[in-house]
């Protein structure tokens, strides 16, 4: 490196943005669609292929999709629905948001993800010890016992949600059979996000993939206002037919008040070329996360990788490394800043849900241990497919020099 010469910032993620993208959404601007047009189920036929579904709805972000997953689900007034306290805010507002209460359940200290027992362990605190929902969150691109927590959701009759924002194109083998997640083999239906710091990105953007038909047509009629225009779902025929048997064009209707969650073209001119990236974003994010692996081990114990999971094998959204501030004698605070000054963006994902204000107040003596040990040593290194091997080391060069100070 030329002395002088400042290394650029690496943030903790952000998008990979290359000509062709560019140039997907300059075509879909200069098309006669600038909302809803044909790129939206292109790429709607795009995800469904990738993930091994029989149908993806896109909609307008990550939190629209959990928000139209509670009420597909119906997941209201007198529902509960478990989501883990490691995840971001929208996992658990999108069921408050839908009139729903949520009971927070414990993670693995070590990996940020609920385990079938702290599923279980939440479904004794339930009313009547029954729920309704659970939300699996795959945090960082991992996840855990995903057919555990399907068997034990099952046999209590809960739906399962799976909140795959950080997820897409992780993989995962049950039974030595192969499975993406979003194939929903193990969910009712699967939530994405297609933020910038997310593997693909549309600006804003998210998808709900399912393999249940009556749960993809509600979705895709809920993300805009609750209106059809298919012949099919029309009640009222005396107004929308015309004497020949067709529907008259103008004429559509609603059954129950949608939302306005639709996903415009000119985001998805963009996610259909960053989906043809996938593989080889995910390539490069694994090679650097396991450059990251090899190169933590000078710093162990007091840094280490998350856990990992059998079986697994993740599309890393985050680089996740578990530090022991304590024993290091270093404030989180005061090691991001260290590490900011030498260039290098860091984040905390996340602060556990259940006590943020809102959701403490309704249960203010809950304490959920493991989260609360994940919470204390979770920080986020970049990670993102632009960096190069280098990069890494720059970073743990930068986390070793901040640490000895
Ligand atoms: C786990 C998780 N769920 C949901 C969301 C919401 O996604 P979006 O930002 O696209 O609304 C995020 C976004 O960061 C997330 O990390």
């Amino acid at each position: 490196m030329n002395a002088g010469v400042k290394p650029p910032y690496l943030p903790y993620g952000r998008q990979v943005i290359e000509d062709d993208d560019i140039a997907a959404v300059v075509a879909a601007l200069q098309s006669d669609y600038l909302t809803t047009g044909p790129r939206v189920g292109e790429f709607e036929g795009a995800l469904a292929e990738v993930t091994g579904a029989a149908h993806a709805v896109a909609c307008s972000n990550g939190t629209a999709a959990l928000h139209l997953a509670a009420r597909a689900l119906d997941l209201g007034p007198g529902t509960t629905t478990i989501v883990p306290a490691i995840t971001f805010l929208a996992t658990a507002n999108a069921v408050r948001l839908h009139g729903g209460d949520v009971v927070f359940a414990d993670v693995d200290p070590d990996t940020g993800l609920m385990r079938p027992e702290h599923l279980s362990e939440a479904l004794s605190r339930c009313p009547g010890g029954k729920a309704n929902a659970v939300i699996n969150v795959h945090l960082a691109g991992q996840c855990g016992d995903v057919a555990g927590i399907h068997h034990l959701a099952r046999k209590r009759s809960l739906r399962i949600v799976d909140d795959a924002c950080h997820a897409l194109g992780t993989t995962y083998s049950v039974e030595n059979a192969l499975h993406r997640v979003g194939d929903n083999r193990f969910a009712d239906l699967t939530c994405f996000s297609f933020h910038p710091v997310k593997t693909i990105a549309m600006g804003e953007g998210g998808a709900v993939t399912t393999n249940d038909t009556k749960l993809a047509k509600f979705i895709a009629r809920d993300r805009n206002h609750g209106m059809s225009r298919h012949l099919d779902d029309f009640a009222q025929t005396e107004d929308a037919i015309d004497a020949s048997g067709q529907a008259n064009p103008w004429y559509y209707e609603m059954d129950a008040p949608g939302l306005n969650y639709r996903v415009p073209d000119i985001l998805c001119a963009l996610g259909l070329s960053q989906l043809a990236k996938l593989n080889r974003f995910v390539t490069r994010r694994r090679v650097l996360a396991a450059t990251y692996d090899a190169m933590l081990h000078q710093l162990a114990p007091h840094i280490a990788p998350l856990k990992r999971t059998p079986a697994v094998m993740p599309a890393w959204h985050l680089y996740v490394a578990l530090i022991d501030f304590a024993a290091l004698g270093i404030e989180r605070a005061a090691l991001m800043r260290r590490l900011a000054a030498q260039g290098i963006g860091t984040q905390v994902h996340y602060f556990p849900v259940y006590r943020q204000p809102y959701y403490q107040a309704a249960n203010p003596k809950l304490r959920l241990p493991g989260a609360d040990e994940y919470y204390r040593r979770c920080l986020s290194l970049p990670l993102y497919p632009a960096m190069s091997t280098d990069d890494v080391t720059r970073v743990v060069c930068a986390l070793k020099r901040a640490i000895k100070r």
